[in-house]
Order: C-alpha cells, then sequence, then structure tokens
C-alpha cells in the first residue's frame, strides 16, 4: 500500500526549513500533502490564497508533493484523505515538548496515525516563521531563509502599507506642490 504522508502547519510564511522537510519527507513517502492550517492566526501576515500559490509555486516540479488547506482536528483531515502519517520538523529541544505533547494527543485521538519527526538541515535549525516576519519588518535580510518568492511577496507588502487618510492628505497636498 502506498504511504501517505500530512505535512500540517500555518506556514505563514512558508521558510526554507519547510522547505527542506518537505522535500525530505517527498523522497521518503509516495505522496505527501502539504496541509495549511485555516484560521490558524487571527490576523496572517499572507492570506490563505497567498500561502497556497506560494506553496505550489515552490513544489510545482515535485509531483508527489500536493498542497491542500484544512479546518478543524488535524487527526480527522488525515483519516478523510486516507493517510497514514503527520509529518513534523523538529529543530531543537525547544521544540519537543509542544511536539511531543501534540504527538500524544493525536495517538490518544486516532492510534491508526503514527507522527514521523524530521530534522531539517543543520543551516536552518534556527528559522522559524515569526522570526522571518519580525526580521524583515525591522529591515533585516530574509535572503537564503525563505524561497525567492516568499522574499518578493514580503517586499511587496513593505511597498504598499495601507495608507491612512493623514498619509493620503499628504500624498495630495505633495502632489498639488
Ligand atoms: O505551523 P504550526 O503552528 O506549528 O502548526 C500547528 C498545527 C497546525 C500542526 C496544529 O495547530 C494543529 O494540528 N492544528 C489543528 C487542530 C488540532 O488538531 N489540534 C489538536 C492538536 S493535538
Amino acid at each position: 500500500m502506498p504511504t501517505l504522508a500530512v505535512y500540517p502547519g500555518s506556514f505563514d510564511p512558508l521558510t526554507n526549513g519547510h522547505v527542506d522537510i518537505i522535500e525530505r519527507g517527498a523522497r521518503l513517502f509516495d505522496h505527501i500533502i502539504v496541509a495549511l492550517l485555516v484560521n490558524a492566526e487571527k490576523s496572517p501576515l499572507f492570506t490563505m490564497e497567498e500561502r497556497l500559490d506560494i506553496t505550489r509555486r515552490v513544489f510545482r516540479h515535485l509531483p508527489n508533493v500536493e498542497v491542500d488547506t484544512f479546518n478543524g482536528l488535524l487527526v480527522d483531515y488525515v483519516e478523510r484523505r486516507h493517510a497514514q502519517v503527520i509529518v513534523r520538523g523538529l529543530r531543537a529541544v525547544s521544540d519537543f515538548e509542544f511536539e511531543f505533547q501534540m504527538a500524544l494527543m493525536n495517538r490518544q485521538l486516532n492510534g491508526r496515525i503514527e507522527t514521523v519527526f524530521m530534522m531539517p538541515a543543520e543551516q536552518y535549525s534556527y528559522i522559524s516563521s515569526r522570526l522571518i516576519k519580525e526580521v524583515f519588518a525591522l529591515g533585516g535580510r530574509v535572503h537564503g531563509l525563505v524561497p525567492d518568492t516568499v522574499e518578493d511577496r514580503l517586499r511587496q507588502k513593505v511597498q504598499k502599507p495601507a495608507s491612512s487618510p493623514t498619509t493620503r492628505k499628504r500624498q495630495k497636498s505633495r502632489a498639488r506642490k
């Protein structure tokens, strides 16, 4: 029977650490579904459409990588997709406690599903989506830590901040000068 794995997460945004895990998973399993959790955060930086588009573009060269969204309990989604494995990345000891709790809770909810942990390449072991957003917002360089398409879109977000009425007034008065 082909082994089908699900790699769940928020991916806001996708980092090269995630990419590394997905590529490893694609070599190990017959099929791997990257499952983006809907409504993980109240105000994500990237919309679900943007995250889907980014992830699909990055993995379009890998036919056994599928990108999908899910809502509700992860184990229910895994069962619905007839998958047998949940893949999670482990970067450091600090990840362990939360991941351990999740794996055991998921096993309690559905004993037929196994969680498999994979380590990313060491150059990505300190990267997280949260840090990427913080560093970029403060003007730091994230080149090489996220796919190029994510870097481009981060730049577009900074170039197109939502304009306030005050900004609009200033822009109009500058245009008149
Ligand atoms: O990218 P993240 O935030 O590390 O991903 C966490 C995720 C999506 C794997 C986790 O929050 C999850 O599985 N959410 C779905 C709801 C669920 O099943 N909760 C119980 C987990 S034990």
